[in-house]
C-alpha cells in the first residue's frame, strides 16, 4: 500500500511549491548572512527535511546543530515551558543563530527556545519556519524567513508527523480523518487490512 497516495491525505502544499519556496528562502539567507558564518539550529525531529533542503539552497559557509525539545504537558504548555531533551553540542556565544523549525502554531515552544538561545549570549537569533499556523498564535514570534502561511488545520508530511507517522511524505497534507491515521508503527497485518478497508 502506498503511503504517499493514502486516501486519508489531502495535499495542501505540493512538492514543487515547497522546493521553489525553499530555494528562494535559501537565496535570501545566503544574501543576508554573507560573511557571518551562521549556525543553523534545527529543532528535531520535524525540521529535518526543511533543514536539509534549506541548507543546500544557502550557498555560504555555515554550521549546523540540532536541539530536541518537548512540551511538558497540557497545563505547562500555556506557560510556554518546554523541556530540552537534547541540547546543543557547542557554545553559541557571539554566534549568528538561525533557528530552523517546521511549524509555528501557538508560538509557545519557539518563544521559549528563542529566549533561551538569546540568554546564552548569541550575537543574533533569527527564525526560519516552513509553516505558520497564524490563527492559533498565543505568543508573538517574529518569523524572519517563512515558507507558507496555512489555515488552522492539522498537517503532516515533509517532516511533520501524526503519532510519528507521515514524516516521509514529500509534500504537506491535511489529515482528513485523524482517527484513521492513528495506527502507529509497527503495524500488524490485521491493522493494515483494517486501514485499507476503512474507507
Ligand atoms: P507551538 O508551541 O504550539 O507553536 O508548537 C509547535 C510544535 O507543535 C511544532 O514544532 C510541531 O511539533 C507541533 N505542531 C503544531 N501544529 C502541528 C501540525 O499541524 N502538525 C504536526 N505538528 C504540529
Amino acid at each position: 500500500m502506498s503511503e504517499f497516495t493514502n486516501p486519508n491525505l489531502e495535499v495542501l502544499i505540493p512538492t514543487e511549491e515547497i522546493t521553489k519556496r525553499i530555494s528562494e528562502l535559501g537565496a535570501e539567507i545566503a544574501r543576508d548572512y554573507a560573511g557571518r558564518n551562521p549556525l543553523l539550529i534545527a529543532v528535531l525531529k520535524g525540521a529535518c527535511l526543511f533543514l536539509s533542503d534549506l541548507m543546500r539552497a544557502a550557498d555560504i559557509p555555515l554550521n549546523v546543530e540540532f536541539i530536541a525539545i518537548s512540551s511538558y504537558g497540557a497545563e505547562m504548555r500555556t506557560s510556554g515551558e518546554v523541556r530540552i531533551l537534547k541540547d546543543l553540542d557547542v557554545a553559541i556565544e557571539g554566534r549568528h543563530i538561525l533557528v530552523v523549525e517546521d511549524i509555528v502554531d501557538t508560538g509557545l515552544t519557539l518563544s521559549y527556545l528563542l529566549a533561551n538561545l538569546k540568554s546564552r549570549g548569541a550575537e543574533s537569533v533569527k527564525l526560519a519556519a516552513l509553516l505558520d499556523k497564524f490563527e492559533r498564535r498565543e505568543k508573538e514570534v517574529p518569523i524572519d524567513y517563512l515558507g507558507f502561511k496555512i489555515p488552522d488545520k492539522f498537517v503532516v508530511g515533509y517532516g511533520l508527523d501524526f503519532a510519528e507517522r507521515y514524516r516521509n511524505l514529500p509534500f504537506i497534507a491535511v489529515l482528513k480523518n485523524p482517527e484513521e491515521a492513528q495506527l502507529g508503527l509497527p503495524m500488524k497485518t490485521s491493522d493494515i487490512q483494517h486501514f485499507e478497508t476503512g474507507h
